[in-house]
């Protein structure tokens, strides 16, 4: 027989095993075990109608679905070229379209050799227009993906020009478009383009990213980076792929995420490494799910999750107010990085340097929230979920953490600096859960922070049907 080697399987196909080993508590080869113990023993019936035909909402196999890719001038673009093969990757047709900038900095011929078809770059191109032309780029597709959306482009779009290809298919296109803009921080929060983005919301459009970070200037970083290829080829797919079971339709589930930030006078604070990505991953999971979501987040350089309602706070304090506010909930979890403790009295003027003199500052400990919410009486969640980042004795800590707050679950994750799960994009993590007098604890493998979270929401969505027999 021959042999089948899970690490030569697509990226796209390996990323969903991960998921469903998760689901299912077991390891990715028992998994493909189970996927092909299941197919071995389901009946046969060779012939053309026993194939499955994978068609998705608009009629047409995933290997049909057609992407336009309109690659704008910003430094950025080096990594649409990573994302054609990442759309590829997931059986999209993708096409080309550079700007005049974004010919600036990759090539017409690189595109289209990875995308495997012509790339396009002028309106006035007599060959493109005999070829597609403007309006069938515009329409003769599935989805447009903006990437990188630079502020011009996005001025333009949002002002309605079309002065050039891309500008053009933008305005005649009646498909779903994607902006996944980058940028130098100042411009994205400059007031003209936060009035464009708005506009561009208004107008439909959805917005994938920026994220935070190291911008392509030296020293610079801040809220523009272009949203790393998988996350945008993933954000494709969940726009394109036939609307899923939503198994927490109907349900209210509250998340908190990131660090707090404690103050100690008008200009310094306690805080600690949480980028809160963990937390928002779950809010997009959730909403995926169908739930009616809301996101308590502390100081994050994330953007809103599509269609959840987003609570931006500072201190433990307000995160407790704003969790209260928004009970009651058939789900909460906590994956807030709450600060323990927050200085006594804050400073109301800036605590000044004096030599040879330190300041004594006298902690008091902050209200903890997942154990204030766990021991309510009437409004308590009926499923009630915290986070443990631990350094060591990660299950011993969790499971004393479980007892202690009160919770149904502990999602614990390790968090030495040497694994990179604060900040990073990837996260193992162990699933504590209370089963009667049991304590049961399913170990998950290493994934990507968006896997975890709708690895976690599908546990959840079970839980809640379990407990009401449904
Ligand atoms: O910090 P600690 O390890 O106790 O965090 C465990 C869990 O408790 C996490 O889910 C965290 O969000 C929550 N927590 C909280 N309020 C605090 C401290 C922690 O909600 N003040």
């Amino acid at each position: 027989m021959a042999s089948l080697t899970i690490r030569k399987l697509d990226e796209a196909i390996k990323a969903a095993l991960r998921v469903r080993a998760a689901q299912h508590g077991r390891s990715v080869e028992d998994e493909v075990r189970g996927i092909l113990r299941e197919a071995a023993a389901a009946p046969v019936a060779l012939g053309p109608a026993n194939i499955s035909s994978g068609h998705n909402s608009s009629g047409k196999t995933e290997a049909e679905s057609q992407v336009t890719l309109i690659i704008g001038g910003g430094i950025a673009a080096y990594k649409s070229l990573d994302l054609i093969r990442r759309l590829k990757e997931r059986g999209f047709v993708v096409r080309c379209v550079l700007t005049n900038a974004a010919q600036q900095f990759v090539t017409p011929l690189a595109a289209s050799a990875l995308a495997n078809t012509r790339a396009y770059t002028g309106l006035f191109d007599p060959a493109s227009e005999f070829d597609v032309g403007h309006i069938r780029l515009a329409r003769d597709c599935d989805l447009i993906v903006v990437a990188p959306a630079t502020a011009d482009l996005m001025a333009k779009m949002a002002g309605g020009h079309a002065d050039d290809l891309a500008t053009a298919i933008l305005l005649a296109t009646d498909r779903p478009v994607l902006l996944a803009p980058a940028m130098n921080p100042l411009m994205w929060s400059n007031a003209a383009t936060r009035r464009n983005v708005a506009q561009l919301v208004r107008d439909g459009v959805t917005l994938v990213g920026p994220d935070a970070g190291e911008m392509a200037e030296a020293g610079e970083s801040g809220v523009g980076r272009m949203a790393e290829p998988v996350e945008i080829a993933e954000a494709v797919l969940g726009m394109l792929r036939p609307a899923g079971p939503r198994p927490l339709a109907g349900r209210r589930v509250l998340i908190t995420a990131g660090p707090t930030h404690e103050p100690i006078d008008p200009v310094r604070y306690i805080a600690n490494r949480s980028s809160g990505k963990q937390g928002f991953a779950i809010a997009a999971a959730a909403r995926a799910a169908g739930a009616e979501v809301v996101l308590v987040s502390g100081p994050v350089g994330l953007p809103d999750p599509p269609g959840v309602a987003v609570k931006r706070v500072e201190s433990a304090r307000e995160m407790l107010a704003a969790v209260e506010a928004a009970l009651p909930a058939d789900v909460a979890i906590f994956a807030a990085a709450v600060a323990d403790w927050r200085v006594a009295s804050e400073g109301d003027q800036k605590i000044k340097k004096a030599a040879g003199a330190l300041p004594r500052l006298e902690l008091v400990e902050n209200p903890d929230i997942l154990a204030t919410v766990a021991r309510l009486a009437d409004a308590r969640p009926p499923l009630v979920i915290g986070f443990a980042a631990e350094t060591e004795h990660l299950i011993d800590h969790a499971r004393a953490k479980l007892a202690r707050k009160r919770c149904d679950w502990i999602v614990a994750n390790d968090v030495s600096p040497a694994g990179g799960v604060m900040g990073g994009d990837r996260n193992t993590v162990h699933v504590i859960r209370k089963d009667g007098d049991e304590v049961r604890v399913d170990s998950w493998p290493a994934m990507a922070k968006d896997e975890v979270a709708t690895a976690l929401v599908a546990r959840i969505a079970e839980a809640v049907h379990a407990r009401q027999g449904t």
